[in-house]
């Protein structure tokens, strides 16, 4: 059984009108092809799957048309339908990749001095991957692109035009072939459709155009694929399915997880990717070009015209960039190239991706990172920042530790919000203590030691009764002034630390989840999302719980 045709061949477009896309190329081709003032040597650049080859096809058939030269090609007379069929006599077609040597060449340059099989025809020699060939074969073909029979025209097409030699491309005119945006794919990808009676749903168009990578070709392609393998009736998931990738939702949910710090929607969409049997690395590489776009975004303020996003996903591309900070986003690339290089190195796939979103999602305790953040965050409100240290020495009163700061202080700022600042601040302040001169014996006294309340400025610390020696030397003298540049070092403000003794050390403690390591806080929230069974099968009954908890 004769295999028919693949759909991209069935389906190139036939006349200027058809190309979509691409407006100069046509606009300046049609006005030429009007005015008989066709230049005799074209090079068209662009990658793969643009239109080149179809491009020159159109120019031929609108020069050979029994109705030619037209801008209507009727596609019935017999120049029309031997151009399509690739059978035509005077339209000759070459694959430079396999016809590179001089002798090629020569036996091209013997041809071209026939002339065209009907009068008033043109020759129109196609010459696809120019850049394949040798130096001595251009050598060999540079006269006869100088100086060309009468209607005669080359068009090279190229896909990497730096490899053409110089004298070659000063003698053609050049065009160049942009890649498709994901709309312009999909418009052709529904007229296939159309035509050949395939039901698509816009999703599944949408995602196979995605996937394209800006190539008509490869779309088409894997419509044919769809439609070869599984029939007319072409479902979203089917789509997921033969193209193992994830689908835009699933990444756009995952960065909202990271966007919430919800570390139990982000191991969600893990399962949903799991159940989809989609690939966990494949998953990484998308989300990182998604972080990629988003940092594109906050910078330039809007989506370029190169993004391949729909009209309807611009506005969430937006909303996130806008709700995840570029420290973040950046974080998050780092996080996943880890996971990508640990899967290298062999490790379980999907729980790297498990532990990069977990991370990504959780507050961070990376003290450095931290600090920075809440410091150009109060900078960028227009807040003073009162990191530097500062050149009084603290008064100290009671058993408060005043802040390292002068009579004249800055106005208080406003309280950071609430818990997760805490949470937030803790961490950092710690690591801050810890890492200065000695600060290790200290950092072991206040390990015993929990955030309680922020509040105007006022940090209380919660010390359990039997770490009351601990809280004596913290209150000590110079360990209070270690501690109070530790604050206003991450904070960006002078803040006081209050100490008390709790009779229990309840879980209730607004900022008791803090003092647990990276380890320990993904140990944790691996228990409490049951993570041995997320690892494997049966982890979609786990992640509903979760949901319910
Ligand atoms: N601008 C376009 N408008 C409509 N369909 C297009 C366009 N460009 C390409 N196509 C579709 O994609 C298919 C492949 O296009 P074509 O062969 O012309 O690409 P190309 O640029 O020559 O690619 P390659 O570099 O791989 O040879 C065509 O059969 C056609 O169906
Ligand atoms: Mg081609």
């Amino acid at each position: 059984m004769a295999r028919m045709a693949s759909l991209y061949r069935r389906h190139r477009p036939q006349t200027f009108a058809d190309v979509v896309g691409q407006p100069a190329i046509v606009r300046t081709l049609s006005n030429a092809v009007q005015n008989e003032k066709v230049h005799h040597a074209y090079l068209f650049v662009g990658s793969r799957g643009t239109g080149k080859t179809s491009v020159a096809k159109i120019l031929a058939r609108s020069l050979n048309c029994v109705n030619g030269p037209t801008l209507e090609p009727c596609g019935e007379c017999e120049a029309c339908v031997s151009i399509t069929n690739s059978t035509s006599l005077d339209v000759i077609e070459m694959d430079a990749a396999s016809n590179n040597s001089v002798d090629d060449i020569r036996d091209l340059r013997d041809k071209v001095g026939y002339a065209p099989t009907r009068e008033g025809g043109w020759k129109v020699y196609i010459l696809d991957e120019a850049h394949m060939l040798s130096g001595q074969a251009w050598n060999a073909f540079l006269k006869t692109l100088e100086e060309p029979p009468p209607r005669t025209i080359f068009v090279l097409a190229t896909t990497e035009a730096h490899k053409v030699l110089a004298t070659i491309v000063d003698r053609c005119h050049r065009f160049d072939f942009h890649r498709p945006s994901l709309e312009q794919i999909t418009t052709v990808l529904k007229r296939i459709a159309d035509a050949e009676g395939i039901e698509a749903d816009d999703r599944a168009l949408a995602m196979i155009a995605r996937s394209a990578g800006g190539s008509f070709r490869d779309a088409i392609g894997t419509l044919d694929q769809l439609v070869t393998y599984g029939g007319k009736q072409v479902s979203f998931e089917d789509v997921m399915e033969l193209l193992d990738v994830a689908d835009a939702e699933t990444v756009f949910a995952a960065t909202d997880a990271v966007i919430a710090r919800d570390p139990g929607a982000a191991l969600r969409r893990v399962q949903e990717l799991s159940d989809a049997g989609r690939d966990p690395v494949q998953f990484m590489r998308d989300l990182t070009a998604h972080l990629r776009h988003l940092i594109v975004v906050q910078t330039l303020g809007e989506p370029p015209d190169s993004f391949s996003v729909t009209a309807d996903q611009v506005p969430r591309l937006e909303g996130q960039a806008r709700d995840l900070s570029q420290a973040e986003a950046v974080r998050a690339i780092d996080l996943l190239a880890d996971a990508v290089a640990a899967v290298k190195d062999g490790a379980d796939p999907r729980t790297q991706l498990e532990l990069a979103l977990l991370k990504a999602a959780r507050p961070r305790s990376d003290a450095s990172i931290e600090a920075l953040l809440m410091r150009l965050e109060r900078l960028e409100q227009g807040e003073p920042d009162g990191g530097a240290p500062a050149p009084a020495p603290p008064k100290r009163e009671s058993a408060d530790l005043p802040a390292a700061e002068s009579e004249e202080a800055p106005p208080p700022a406003p309280a950071l919000q609430g818990d997760l600042e805490l949470a937030r601040l803790w961490p950092a302040v710690l690591e801050r203590v810890r890492e200065s001169d000695g600060g290790e014996m200290m950092a072991a006294l206040l390990a015993d030691a929990r955030p309680l309340t922020l509040e105007d400025d006022v940090l209380v610390l919660s010390y359990p009764a039997t770490a009351s020696f601990s809280k004596r030397k913290i209150e000590d003298r110079a360990n209070g002034e270690r501690l109070s540049q530790a604050l206003r070092l991450v904070s960006g403000r002078p803040l006081v630390a209050r100490f008390e003794i709790r009779d229990s050390e309840g879980d209730d403690h607004p900022g008791s989840a803090v003092r647990l390591t990276e380890d320990e806080l993904i140990a944790r929230f691996k228990s409490e999302f049951d993570a041995e069974d997320l690892a494997d099968q049966h982890a979609g009954e786990t992640a509903a719980a979760a949901e319910e908890n």
